[in-house]
């Protein structure tokens, strides 16, 4: 592999010659406007589907439930990666849609995917540095797949169409498909928060970054300030020129930045809440764990910025100053494996199981611990029953691009009660204004805030979570996706015959 060669220049020209330079404000976009009657490619880095026993089924998840009626519709396709080191599957159809594998080697997974995806990128991009660890060797292989990837897309992508790549495993993609197929519309939504200048530009191939990204037609964020964090850095590393409404011009190329919060299939997770079988399961979650007084539960990827393991010691805390009484509060954590070879995560997973043990060591009784551990990825039906059985909903990330979980947790309160803490620090944090809004390093705020969840009168608990649920109803992810491909579709001049 080249030792980081130089990207190409942008070339931001449409097939009838004209810039790419048409700017649509997302404040000026109507949610109700049909996407695009183009056909759709989607890029990510994992497929869509997982190997069951009977061969591929659609995996569970709301980008994938947003996104596959759609494709279905528009005769569209998803390229990704199996999942499986070396897997050269052909190309296959599920349910109506076609799924075009890209095979990465075991020695990719561990460059690529394990090492600068999930420890260079994934610790950069939620403030989560530690020592440096970037590589070159990594690089490459980055590099190596994102041309692998950009490769068949060009291959596969009908004339004039739509692709949408997404999230931060691809950001080299758009510009090097640019430069293959300048009659295409493409599109990025970075999935996880993109970090302030001052940090990004640690990263010793941020111009590369930034230029692969600049390929695109428009850009979805999280927040507005992960759209202004990646204005700022085009701006001080490329000279690029950034307008307020989220324009970025460079090398003659038009770039739109857009905040387009992701949510969750709201009617799905209230139809599994409603349904017979949810609300047995969810008596029983309570009998089995002892009938307390109040559930508190945390449901979250291992990872160690969803800082579980400081939300263990603030119920320790609690515990050890009476505060919580362990027979009356309890705590279900759930922990779902993820990246289990990258030894951050390795590292996080073996402080959590040591915490789990001390505070169940000194606090629980015979037959009823007071923290019910779960390192296992449950079906959804499950997480559901759960998010029906607890009283409080732990949301406590460092930082977090959005977090569904917060949003699943009410969307299944159908019942109107329940009460959320939330971490200021995850993206849900600007729309869900009604939870208990917390700052997770703060020891005693964080104690204080699950005393004033535990203890919140019912009354405020429920115009509490009556005020979540209509926000969420509001926007779900098919009204997400919607309102990305309008926006992004109206990128594309349209031309005057
Ligand atoms: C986050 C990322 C996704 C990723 C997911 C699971 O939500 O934004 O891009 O797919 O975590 O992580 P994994 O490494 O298992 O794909």
């Amino acid at each position: 592999m080249s030792d980081t060669p130089d990207l190409p220049v942008v070339e931001r020209r449409r097939t009838d010659g004209t810039p790419a330079d048409r700017t649509i404000p997302p404040a000026e976009l109507d949610p109700l406007r049909a996407p695009t009657d183009r056909p759709i490619v989607i890029a990510a880095n994992r497929l869509p589907v997982m190997r069951t026993d009977d061969g591929w089924s659609p995996s569970p998840g709301g980008l994938v439930r947003a996104l596959y009626p759609m494709l279905r519709e528009s005769g569209g396709t998803w390229v990704g990666w199996t999942g499986d080191a070396d897997d050269a599957a052909e190309p296959f159809s599920v349910e109506g849609v076609d799924l075009h594998p890209v095979a990465v080697s075991a020695e990719e997974m561990e460059l690529y995917y394990e090492g600068f995806s999930n420890d260079a990128l994934w610790p950069l991009y939620h403030d989560a540095l530690r020592e440096s660890t970037y590589s070159g060797e990594q690089w490459d292989a980055y590099q190596a797949v994102n041309e692998r990837f950009a490769i068949a897309l060009a291959n596969i992508a009908p004339e004039n169409s739509v692709v949408w790549i997404h999230d931060y495993q691809l950001q080299l993609v758009p510009a090097m498909l640019r430069r293959q197929r300048p009659d295409l519309t493409i599109g990025f939504f970075l999935h996880i928060p993109f970090p302030p200048a001052e940090l990004f530009t640690r990263l010793p191939w941020r111009d590369e970054i930034i230029q692969g990204l600049l390929g695109c037609d428009l850009i979805g964020f999280q927040r507005p300030k992960d759209a202004a964090n990646f204005q700022a850095a085009a701006s001080q590393l490329l000279d690029a020129d950034t307008d307020p409404d989220g324009t970025i011009r460079l090398d003659g190329g038009t770039t739109i930045a857009g905040v387009f919060p992701i949510s969750i299939d709201v009617t799905e997770v209230e139809e599994i809440a409603a349904g017979r079988a949810t609300r047995q399961r969810t008596s029983q979650i309570r009998a089995r764990l002892g009938d307390p007084e109040v559930i508190m539960l945390g449901v979250d990827r291992l990872d160690y910025t969803k800082g579980i393991g400081l939300r263990l010691k603030a119920f320790a805390q609690l515990l050890e100053d009476e505060r919580l009484d362990p027979t009356r509060h309890v705590m279900v954590q759930v922990a779902t494996p993820t990246r289990e070879a990258v030894e951050h995560y390795q590292d996080e997973r073996a402080e959590i199981e040591r915490l789990v043990g001390e505070i169940n060591g000194r606090f629980s009784r015979i037959g009823l611990p007071v923290v019910h551990y779960l390192y296992q990825t449950l079906p959804y039906d499950e997480l559901v029953a759960l998010y029906r059985a607890g009283d409080v909903m732990l949301v406590t990330p460092f930082r977090d691009g959005m977090n569904l979980v917060a949003k699943e947790y009410c969307a299944a309160h159908i019942d109107g009660d329940g009460v959320l803490v939330l971490s200021e620090f995850a993206g849900a944090a600007d729309e869900l204004t009604e939870a208990v809004q917390v700052n997770p390093h703060d020891d005693r705020a964080l104690q204080d805030a699950i005393v004033e969840a535990v203890e919140m009168h019912r009354h405020e608990r429920r115009g509490r979570m009556e005020g979540l649920r209509n926000q969420i109803r509001k926007s779900d992810v098919q009204g997400w996706a919607a309102r990305f491909l309008a926006a992004l579709d109206a990128t594309t001049p349209t031309t005057t015959p």
